[in-house]
């Protein structure tokens, strides 16, 4: 059998219902009848044809904390989710901060083969803020690193994040900033508001997040060069980032399904499974979120999948880890706060969750229009499914769902890389995973 026919989808849930035929990676034909006999064949009636998702921001553990994600549980999450492309953040044990690290992040998910794996290099060696990390040995490797990031750290001395943009410019590569005054910040581990204050838990105040993307947004117009902000979490963030753009300024965005959907008073029940960086906000601050994602002042979605091990979770408030998964839930996040309210439509969601985020980073063959020809990295979406999360059930190692016993709708049914099906009706299939 030669090819895959995907039969009577809707593309970009436009239009009518029409068949797709992919073989050797590609898109190679696009219509009704198209007259192809010798295929495995998809049925996808009723179901929307999506250019596969790209994630930004993932932490996938490996190496240092494989007990609690591997880059093949991690990977086989991603294809679950309907991603094809993520980029692993630097904050592993070895830091990668070096060729070797960011190298083998590479290999090992070309190896798994469920997602294209791209390793995020750091912007400092050891995520310590004090000495640029070789950028351009990183970025010269095999894994070709094309974003460095501290992120879980903010590269807060004003003159080394000045001189790691203008290195990135000669570079062709991105920095991403997790936006993080740390004199602001200190011992704080919920937003800074009403809640916190009757909760008794230290504040971290939006000004913490803001004075740090008013200073980049500054820092990139003077290195001419280009800054993409991590989830960002406030409404001031939001004007900031509409200001920077309307000043012409390089900057992106991305904001988190977590961000979008909860708010502080999530946290009445001090469950940590709540406890994130950075902390989830006020509803207002939500609301302006998914109205600037709407209008594409945030220019993306991203993850922030931070999977955690149960005993560092299931402990007290102040001293657990901050983190949530993210990869298995986004997609039906996105279609709960912005599909189903109508500030987003299917061509909206390729856009935030696929084209959006390869373009920041320069992805030549993910997030592509969904055309002949193009290569065959796709994601098919059942929009009228219903589903209750279950953490016992999904990919990750870790269990760490602030979504747990949440029903909402819309599910990744099947994902495709280069014309491979990477995962299919809840399960991954591929090289890594003892799959066909
Ligand atoms: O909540 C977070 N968890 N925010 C970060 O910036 C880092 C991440 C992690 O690595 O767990
Ligand atoms: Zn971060």
């Amino acid at each position: 059998m030669s090819g895959l026919l995907i039969k009577g989808a809707l593309i970009y849930g436009e239009g009518e219902p029409v068949d797709v035929f992919v073989a050797d990676g590609e898109i190679r034909q696009i219509g009704t009848d198209l007259g192809i006999v010798d295929a495995e064949v998809i049925d996808a009636k009723g179901q929307i044809l999506l250019p596969g998702f790209v994630d930004l921001h993932t932490h996938l553990r490996e190496p240092g904390r494989e007990d609690t994600e591997t880059i093949e549980t991690g990977s086989a999450a991603a294809a679950l989710g309907g991603y094809t492309a993520v980029f692993a953040m630097a904050n592993t044990n070895p830091v990668a901060d070096s060729v070797v690290v960011t190298d083998h992040v590479w290999r090992r998910g070309q190896e798994v083969g469920l997602v294209d794996v791209f390793p995020v290099g750091a912007v400092t060696v050891g995520l310590e803020g004090k000495q640029l990390a070789e950028m351009g040995t990183m970025a010269a490797g095999v894994g070709a690193v094309r974003m460095f990031s501290d992120d879980g750290h903010c590269v807060y001395d004003p003159l080394i994040m000045r001189r790691a943009l203008e290195y990135s410019n000669s570079l062709g590569v991105l920095i991403a900033q997790h936006a993080e005054e740390p004199r602001l910040t200190k011992g704080a581990v919920a937003h800074e508001g009403p809640t916190a204050a009757r909760l008794g838990l230290a504040g971290w105040p939006r000004a913490a997040e803001e004075s740090i993307v008013a200073r980049d947004a500054l820092l990139a117009r003077d290195a001419d060069a280009r800054v993409h902000i991590c989830h960002a979490s406030t409404a001031g963030t939001v004007e900031l980032v509409k200001w920077a753009k309307s000043q012409g300024i390089s900057i992106t965005a991305e904001v988190t399904p977590h961000h979008l959907l909860l708010d502080d008073s999530r946290l009445e029940t001090y469950d940590a499974v709540n406890k994130v960086n950075p902390p989830l906000r006020e509803s207002s601050d939500a609301a302006a979120l998914r109205q600037a994602l709407a209008e594409g002042v945030i220019d993306c979605v991203a993850t922030d999948h931070a999977p955690h091990a149960e005993q560092d979770k299931c402990c007290e408030f102040a001293v657990a880890r901050p983190g949530m998964l993210g990869l298995e839930t986004a997609l039906s996040i996105i279609v709960e706060t912005m599909v189903r309210p109508g500030l987003l439509d299917w061509r909206g969601v390729a856009r935030v969750m696929s084209e959006r985020p390869a373009q920041i980073v320069g992805l030549d063959d993910h997030g592509r229009p969904l055309e002949v020809g193009e290569p065959a990295n796709l994601t098919l979406v059942d929009p009228d499914a219903t589903w209750t999360v279950r953490a016992a059930e999904l990919a990750s190692i870790s269990n760490n769902t602030p979504f747990e016993a949440m029903t909402f709708p819309a599910k990744v049914t099947t994902t495709l890389l280069r014309g491979r099906v990477t995962a299919r009706d809840g399960k991954a299939v591929g090289p890594g995973t003892g799959g066909p």
